[in-house]
């Protein structure tokens, strides 16, 4: 950095404390320390607001000054691609791989592999008491950092080991990858390894947003941190939040190391890489196993996907008496868990009815124990899944099972014999109630980014209202506190009401009396061996009874709106249901109006109006509606009035995390007064998202889809001034 400000006489140079510079170097230094808090000590101390203020504000000195301009200031991770594609970059010290050893649980010495490891290093070093450092074995890719006087100057891939690519541009991208070391340490050359990674909710998120586009999904989380460090471009490495965890040492120069590999890693924690939390130490076989065990049990809990633990013998010296067999380590052993994906046969495919009519086709497979549990069905997702895999019955096909997820088919083998089975078809009717299934129509989207895609179709049971498959999700989202508001309606009940055969629609609810609750509750006890309230409590048994009763009967009367919500029309929010009703003043009106009065309606697309057509025309539907007007059910009916729009008219905004200035009801409000629909969930359509704190998988999500956030400044200003809107 160069001389600041001229003395007056021209003579001397002077430093200013206070000038630009000063500033811009006080701010990389505060947001690389507020970074290091954040990804590798996880534990912040500012929020992200005040971050992103730290964040703008040397954005814009350093656009003021271009004279300042860093490589490694913070704000340059994302910088220009490669031209002609990766350049080679040759290891100065080969990266090495790790020898495997398997727990064979049936067997008479499960763990013979790794008895046999601790066992060869305690002949050569005199003792079996070993000290290991022990690490969670990272499934991402392996890279080598090289840093020159403390700067970040290559980051290369493993490649074969001798020689690698060089993906310094993509690499760089990682935040809470230092590009310097902390505390100024800079010795001549410190190469650090380490994996990176694309923590589990990333990918998932990622791969849902794939799915949603009719994008190729990626296989698995090594994969998709492959696909992505390995792009030219930054920006694509940029919008993926990798992750790293450093485990290794390569080339040091003017940097003396600690004594063993574990205080090492405590070393490069201070120097600002993120370690992985879950590496510590442990003593001989026992303390090794007893590791595995640990690590294994938690294994699902973890934010990232891994394949196995680590043991390093700890003393570096003791690593160099070991030396080396072919190109792994004597001193070190990979232990891996059951894996997470196996082969089995397709069996069959079937279709699931969901809690709100998605048909879902499920693959039925020749069980196959996977990651330590028995799979015998896999999702299929929808028909474009199937038939993008050209799945066929009899395939041979890969099941991957990862944490809670549920089992995914990543892969089939294409080469069958001349009597394959004719590619799968979507039934036509729903197999849990006879309707005619419903292919919600494709629709032409469009990202912010301007890439075109067709929405994957959706198929459903219209059904909504009678089909036992979606009954009980039904009647909770009718009787919840935005529809009817049935105080005391909770699940268990309804599921109780359900399963033992008292309503098979909301209007069965207007039908029950006090005996059926009480026969209900009595069959219900029964079932499940509880002992009856009746005998315990005497008579105060029936109270809860009475008071559901005096619910069901308060929520007789109600309004257009909430009915038209409580209703459960797909796509028909409370947002939706408040224009209808305030457009059409009546119920008949609505039954009665074709798809061209029902887009009249703000908020109403031609999709939409599709679905309500649909609903009203559905014999059954009108069935349950006629029941409800018999059981009581009456609201207010108005003349049709023009609704009024707004700023915000025809956007759709989500909402998502806490704001510190409203609360999400009154947000929602604000917004809808200036004509936004608020959505629950982010798509392609949404037009912005509003970002609180603690913000989680829709913010990922928005981001992936590239939609624009706002956080609670940004959205203050908005409602302050609604043309400033995204
Ligand atoms: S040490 C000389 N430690 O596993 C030792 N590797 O199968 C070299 N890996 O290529 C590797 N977590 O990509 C080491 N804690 C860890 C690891 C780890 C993941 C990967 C790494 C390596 C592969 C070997």
């Amino acid at each position: 950095m160069g001389p600041r400000a001229r003395a007056p006489d021209d003579q001397a140079f002077v430093v200013t404390t206070s000038g630009p510079a000063a500033r811009i170097d006080a701010l990389r230094r505060e947001i690389a320390e507020h970074e290091y808090r954040y990804f590798v000590l996880d534990a912040p101390t500012i929020p992200d607001l005040e971050f992103d203020r730290l964040v703008r504000e040397l954005e814009a000195l350093e656009a003021a000054h271009p004279e300042f301009a860093s490589p490694d200031s913070p704000t340059r991770r994302v910088g220009g691609a490669p031209s002609g594609g990766f350049a080679e970059v040759r290891h100065a010290q080969p990266m090495l791989s790790l020898a495997n050893a398997f727990t064979y649980p049936d067997e008479p010495r499960p763990h013979r592999e790794v008895e046999a490891f601790v066992q060869r290093i305690a002949e050569v070093v005199g003792t079996d008491r070993i000290p290991f450092s022990v690490e969670p074995k990272i499934d991402g890719l392996a890279i080598s950092l090289r840093y020159e006087h403390g700067r970040l100057v290559v980051a290369a891939t493993r490649g074969d080991g001798t020689t690698g690519e060089d993906v310094t541009h993509s690499v760089r991208t990682i935040r809470g990858l230092p590009l310097r070391l902390r505390g100024g340490a800079s010795p001549a050359v410190l190469e650090v390894r380490g994996e990176v990674y694309l923590p589990r909710a990333a990918f998932e998120a990622m791969n849902e947003a794939a799915r949603e586009r009719g994008d190729k999904v990626f296989a698995n989380p090594r994969n998709a941190a492959a696909g992505s460090v390995r792009q030219l471009d930054p920006r694509v490495a940029a919008a993926r939040p990798l992750a790293f965890f450093a485990y290794g040492v390569g080339v040091v120069d003017g940097l003396d190391l600690p004594e063993t590999h574990s205080a090492t890693l405590a070393l490069f924690r201070e120097l600002g890489f993120p370690v992985a939390p879950e590496a510590g130490t442990a003593t001989g076989l026992e303390g090794c196993l007893a590791y595995y065990e640990s690590i294994g049990s938690r294994r699902d809990q973890l934010p990232y996907e891994i394949d196995g633990v680590v043991y390093k013998v700890d003393r570096h010296d003791w690593q160099q008496r070991l030396g080396f067999v072919s190109r792994a380590p004597r001193w070190a052993l990979a232990h891996k868990f059951p894996a997470r994906e196996v082969s089995t046969v397709l069996e069959g495919i079937d279709v699931q009815v969901g809690r709100t009519g998605a048909i879902t086709p499920v693959a039925r497979l020749r069980p196959v124990a996977v990651g330590g549990v028995t799979v015998s069905n896999a999702t299929l997702h929808n028909e474009a899944f199937v038939h993008g895999m050209d799945l066929r019955i009899g395939d041979t096909v890969v099941v991957r099972r990862a944490g809670d997820v549920i089992p995914e088919i990543v892969g089939a083998n294409g080469d069958r014999g001349p009597d394959a089975p004719p590619p799968w078809r979507m039934p036509t009717c729903c197999p849990v109630c006879g309707t005619a299934l419903e292919r919600l129509k494709k629709v032409r989207r469009q990202t912010r980014d301007g890439i075109e895609y067709e929405d994957s179709t959706v198929v459903v049971c219209p059904g909504g209202l009678f089909c036992r498959a979606q009954v009980a999700e039904r009647i909770r989202h009718f009787a919840s506190r935005r529809a009817m508001d049935i105080d005391g309606l909770g699940e268990r009940i309804i599921e109780d009401l359900v399963d033992l055969g008292y309503v098979k629609t909301p209007a069965d609810l207007y039908r029950l009396t006090l005996d059926d609750f009480v026969e209900m509750k009595r069959r219900a006890d029964e079932r499940d061996g509880t002992t009856p309230e009746t005998a315990r409590q005497g008579r105060t048994a029936t109270k809860w009874a009475e008071n559901l009763i005096a619910a069901i009967d308060r929520s007789r009367s109600t309004t257009l709106e909430r009915l038209l919500y409580a209703l459960g029309i797909r796509d028909v929010g409370e947002a939706t249901a408040k224009a209808l009703a305030r457009g059409f003043g009546s119920l008949d009106g609505l039954m009665r109006a074709d798809e061209a009065e029902l887009t009249a309606i703000p908020d109403v697309g031609p999709v939409v109006a599709s679905r309500i057509r649909a609903f009203f025309d559905d014999p059954h539907n009108r069935e349950v509606i006629a029941a409800l007007r018999a059981g009581g059910v009456h609201w207010r009916e108005h003349a049709p009035q023009r609704a009024a729009a707004g700023p915000l008219a025809g956007r759709t905004v989500v909402l998502t995390g806490t704001l510190a200035s409203m609360t999400r009801d009154e947000a929602r409000a604000r917004l809808e007064a200036l004509g936004a629909k608020v959505s629950g969930s982010v798509s392609a359509r949404t037009g912005f998202v509003v970002a609180g704190s603690e913000a989680g998988s829709k913010l990922e999500k928005a981001t992936a889809l590239g939609i624009p956030v706002l956080d609670e400044a940004a959205f203050l200003a908005l409602l302050d001034d609604p043309t400033r809107a995204p």
